[in-house]
């Protein structure tokens, strides 16, 4: 068995059938698949250390709480930033970008100022802005893409002026699968403005090594789920004295110094942003998932998968039915593609009979949809865990439905 091969048994959900097949599980964009470690490190901590953290002083509350912060130290140490306090533990990357469009648009931004976004963005990447953007009177502006799916960087410069204040854009886009070169739009970003950057990192994560000092963002921001660990567990990376200088975002328990009816002052960093009684069973369980790819090794992962990206794209190629969305190099193994004549949620439909779980639809890009000229694709997201017999299944079953739909 080779080594991929053995992978798929750290899986539990890969022993599940899906309407009487094996499951082909080509959806991990949205979601990945959790290894045994993960689920184990979170049932643990239900059936064994159930109670609240950094509050009781009791030994079950001090072994959860090293625990939890045990993870923040984990990914202090993954993504190499300067003070562990840096790393915020949110619901995922949604509410990350909603924390820093409140606490950092509402702080930074004034009448006129503007936000930099690009085509490819997600839509928790682009409506939280425009809510900021809406209360500060600020405006959006978009950096466009290519035919191809790829970010039009001698735009950029063009875009940046000293109304710039924010510049907030994806690493990797989860539909087009599209590797923006970020250290370049940084580079152009410095150089041109005074800007604040904003990475979305939430299908970056999974396939690169990152680290924030090298990239010199000043905020990152990620899901855990997205990351083979559990749903509900997000990070906000940010600069050290820039968090420092922005407002909380919820207020409750755990974030607050001192409260009074007349004044409240707020806890330090990182607890100022983390209001009410987090994730804890679940941030339990990202450090697992961590510990889990890094043992493996992200270039690996990176060499297997965009292995069985190829050979699926020639396949696709192949078929003149079929339009291939998306760049022809520095590709993450996402691939958007629609055929002609067929409805793709019919075609979604159609193979999760067979055990073939895809994303069709708009995912959540809409303005990205228009730019292609379409209001949907079907997307197939590969992971470690994916084999070449996947991608034969996926095929047969896709052209099944093709003759079925078209
Ligand atoms: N953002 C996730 C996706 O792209 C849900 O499917």
């Amino acid at each position: 068995m080779n080594f991929f091969d053995q992978i798929k048994q750290d899986f539990p959900m890969l022993n599940q059938s899906m309407n009487g097949n094996r499951l082909v599980y080509l959806d991990s964009a949205a979601t990945t698949l959790k290894p045994k470690s993960v689920i184990e490190a979170v049932n643990k901590y239900y059936n064994e250390l159930t109670c609240n953290v950094h509050r009781s002083i009791h030994s079950l509350s001090e072994q959860a709480t090293i625990l939890y912060e045990q993870t923040r130290d984990t990914i202090h140490q993954a993504i190499n930033s300067k003070h562990r306090e840096e790393i915020i533990f949110t619901k995922g990357t949604t509410e990350s970008l909603n924390l820093l469009a409140h606490s950092l648009g509402d702080h930074v931004l004034n009448v006129d100022d503007e936000v930099l976004l690009t085509e490819l963005e997600h839509h928790s990447n682009i409506v939280p802005w425009q809510l900021a953007s809406e209360r500060r009177k600020a405006h959006i502006k978009v950096l466009p893409i290519n035919d191809s799916g790829e970010l039009i960087l001698e735009e950029l410069s063009n875009l940046l002026t000293e109304k710039t204040k924010i510049v907030s854009f994806s690493g990797i886009s989860n539909t087009l699968g599209t590797i923006n070169p970020v250290k370049e739009v940084i580079r152009i970003i410095r150089e041109k403005s005074n800007a604040l950057i904003v990475l979305d990192a939430a299908q970056m994560i999974s396939q690169v090594n990152i680290d924030v000092q090298e990239l010199d963002c000043d905020f990152l921001v990620f899901s855990g789920h997205k990351y083979y660990g559990p749903t509900g567990t997000g990070v906000l990376y940010g600069k050290k004295h820039l968090l420092e200088a922005m407002p909380p975002f919820h207020g409750g328990g755990d974030m607050i110094d001192q409260v009074s009816f007349e004044k409240t002052t707020y806890n330090d960093l990182p607890f100022k942003f983390e209001a009410g009684t987090p994730s804890i069973a679940s941030v339990i369980g990202l450090n697992e998932a961590f510990k889990y790819i890094e043992n493996i090794g992200k270039p690996k992962i990176k060499e297997h998968t965009t292995q069985l990206y190829s050979i699926l794209k020639n396949k696709l190629n192949e078929d003149e039915d079929i339009t291939v969305h998306g760049p022809s190099s520095n590709q993450a193994p996402i691939l958007s593609f629609n055929i002609k004549g067929v409805s793709n949620q019919d075609l979604a439909t159609l193979i999760s009979m067979d055990g073939v779980a895809i994303r069709t639809g708009h995912h959540c890009t809409q303005p990205l949809m228009k730019r292609l000229g379409v209001s949907s694709t079907a997307r197939v997201a590969i992971s470690l865990y994916n084999s070449e017999e996947d991608i034969e299944i996926f095929m047969k079953s896709l052209n099944k439905a093709k003759d079925i739909l078209s």
